[in-house]
């Protein structure tokens, strides 16, 4: 009996896929702490994606496609998570969701003009394959805008069926920015976001193909 009351208070480290279908229903409410890792950085990029075929990579329940798609951008979400793309989908049925995988995109080469990025490599083991396949899908002079977020401890999530954690691997800024140039990127522009207790640094790149 002890073991099994240990066994329920332990915190799960989860994919995210099944992460993502348990955190689903919680995660827009989190939209201003979410927002806070970018300050507001990623507006003028927004503001940029007008008429353009644009991706979001990870683009959970939406909160960037949809302000993509508000600013004349022509957007694809995709993400692995077929609840968190219900939710994007229950708001702005027109945007066309793609579920699939960051590091295998069902898009052919050079499809679009901008890839944006945020919040989605901090659940990546390795950087590499996701990079690799942005650069494969941009059009040339193609630009990928990533939002590398770290932060100081895991956060600890709670449904009824108890607590768990969403896999997360920390990518330092400067390994980030020099594996993307090795790939060929070259980088436009890097913004340093520190933030409070939670995170350490959220590190907005905008690199070109
Ligand atoms: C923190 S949310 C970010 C969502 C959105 N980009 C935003 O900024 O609000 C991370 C998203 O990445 C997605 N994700 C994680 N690993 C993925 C993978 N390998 N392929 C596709 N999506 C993935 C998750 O399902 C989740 O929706």
């Amino acid at each position: 009996m002890k073991s099994l009351d240990l066994l329920s208070k332990m915190t799960k480290r989860l994919e995210p896929k099944e992460g993502y279908a348990r955190f689903a229903s919680e995660y827009d409410k989190l939209e201003k702490y979410w927002d806070s890792f970018e300050k507001h950085h990623l507006k003028p990029y927004i503001e940029d994606s007008k008429n353009k075929k644009t991706l979001d990579a990870g683009a959970g329940s939406g909160r960037l496609s949809i302000r993509l798609s508000e600013a004349g951008a022509d957007v694809t979400a995709l993400d692995i998570s077929p609840e968190m793309l219900a939710i994007l989908k229950s708001k702005n049925p027109d945007i066309e969701t793609v579920e699939g995988d960051l590091e295998n995109m069902p898009f052919k080469d050079g499809t679009f003009d901008i890839v944006f990025s945020s919040l989605a490599l901090v659940h990546l083991k390795k950087i590499e394959p996701f990079l690799d396949e942005c650069y494969r899908v941009l059009k040339d002079d193609g630009k990928l805008i990533l939002v590398n977020v770290h932060y100081r401890k895991p956060m600890i999530l709670k449904d009824e069926k108890g607590k768990y954690t969403i896999k997360c691997y920390n990518h330092f800024p400067r390994h980030v920015r020099e594996t993307a140039e090795e790939l060929a990127f070259s980088v436009e522009d890097e913004i340093m976001v520190t933030e409070g207790d939670d995170v350490w640094v959220s590190q907005i790149l905008v690199l070109k193909k």
